[in-house]
């Protein structure tokens, strides 16, 4: 049987990283297949470095366009590409326009799809990650789990089969980075030990809103004047571009209490600067997953999770992007204890997917 995973952005090569290779391990001729979505060093080549991972098999170059263009180009590279190599089974992980695009190749060329991270909702229909991962849902055969209420999402959209409560494949990702020869962040970046907070900001409901990211932008600038704590800032290309078209870039350079990492760092960094941080600050569905493996209390800068999960175990808070929920959530944080338990499971996930999708 021939498998393709298909990924594009830097979330999904690293949520990935460790199936892709064990899936190369056991048949050379199962296909990579990268969209091209990411395709700046620090968000795509880095983390393939990081991880090993081969050249992909195929590479669609497709980077940055409207969701149509991005989405219909990946259908239509995909589907000849069905067609020529036969392939008979597609995974895919999470919810971008390169899962979108993927899987609906593979649903109209009547392929099965199994979808990586199934079932996680923010009941948020303005973000395009919700509506990917609606209609991924309904269209996979397999439907790989995190977590107990992603299963909870599927039953009452009414989807009950194919359904595997297998974890999170970040904690195989996380779990590899133990094999990597450390690096002293603390030391690099002349940081203390929880005596800062690690930031990052790029949700198209943040940035593309600028009341949203003037009063986020604001909150962390009085946050570097008034708190003991310093900033440690990772700025992913979309907001950078659009802070600079907002002349709001140059006052973060010139802030002095805010270590501004950009590019961002790559992901084995980001790990250790999450681990040492007294907080986390974020939108980013990853970090909320990260922070709470690796014991630091998460802040997330929106009105909805789709890990509810991590609300439920206690290491993070929803703020939005309101100044006196952000100032309260950060005071509430700093005082509460870090002792709640993983809910994404032991390491060897990708293994069990494998094996749940060839047998
Ligand atoms: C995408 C995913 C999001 C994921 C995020 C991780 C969708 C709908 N969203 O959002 O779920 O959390 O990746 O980063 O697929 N850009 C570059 N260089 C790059 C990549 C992006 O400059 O290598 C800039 C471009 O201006 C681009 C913008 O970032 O237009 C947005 O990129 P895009 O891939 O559309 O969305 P992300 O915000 O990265």
């Amino acid at each position: 049987m021939k498998i393709a995973v298909v990924v594009g952005t830097r979330p999904e090569l690293i949520k990935m990283a460790v199936l892709i290779n064990e899936l190369k391990k056991r048949d050379s001729s199962h296909l990579f297949i990268h969209s091209g979505q990411h395709y700046d060093y620090h968000m795509d080549g880095m983390v393939s470095e990081l991880f090993n991972l081969p050249k992909p098999d195929y590479h669609f170059d497709v980077k940055s366009g409207t969701h149509a263009t991005t989405t219909a180009t990946i259908m239509t590279k995909l589907e000849d590409i069905i067609v020529k190599e036969k392939i008979e089974k597609i995974i895919v992980h999470g919810d971008t326009n390169t899962t979108l695009a993927a899987s609906l190749a593979a649903a109209k060329t009547f392929i099965p799809i199994a979808h990586v991270e199934a079932g996680l909702r923010s009941f948020d229909k303005t973000m395009p990650e919700e509506i990917n991962r609606i209609v991924v849902d309904h269209m996979s055969t397999y439907l790989f789990c995190p977590t107990k209420d992603a299963i909870k999402n599927l039953h009452n959209e009414g989807i009950f089969n194919g359904i595997h409560h297998v974890g999170q494949t970040i904690v195989d990702a996380v779990e590899f980075l133990k094999q990597v020869n450390s690096v002293d962040v603390l030391k690099k970046y002349q940081l203390s030990e929880k005596q800062y907070f690690f930031l990052t900001i790029h949700r198209q409901e943040n940035t593309d809103n600028l009341l949203r990211l003037i009063s986020i932008f604001l909150t962390i600038h009085e946050l570097s004047q008034n708190s003991n704590y310093k900033l440690v800032l990772a700025m992913h290309p979309r907001t950078k571009k659009i802070l600079q078209q907002h002349n709001m870039f140059d006052s973060l350079i010139k802030n002095n209490n805010i270590l501004l990492l950009d590019p961002p760092p790559n992901f084995y960094e980001s790990i250790l600067l999450q681990q040492h941080a007294k907080l986390v600050l974020t939108d980013s569905g990853g970090l909320q997953e990260e922070s709470c493996i690796l014991g630091t209390p998460c802040i997330t800068l929106r009105e909805n999770t789709e890990r509810p999960e991590t609300i439920e175990c206690g290491s993070n808070i929803l703020a939005g992007y309101k100044r006196d929920t952000i100032i309260k959530a950060v005071e509430d944080s700093i005082m509460k204890s870090t002792d709640w338990t993983n809910p994404y499971g032991s390491p060897g996930i990708s293994k069990r997917i494998l094996d749940l999708i060839t047998n």
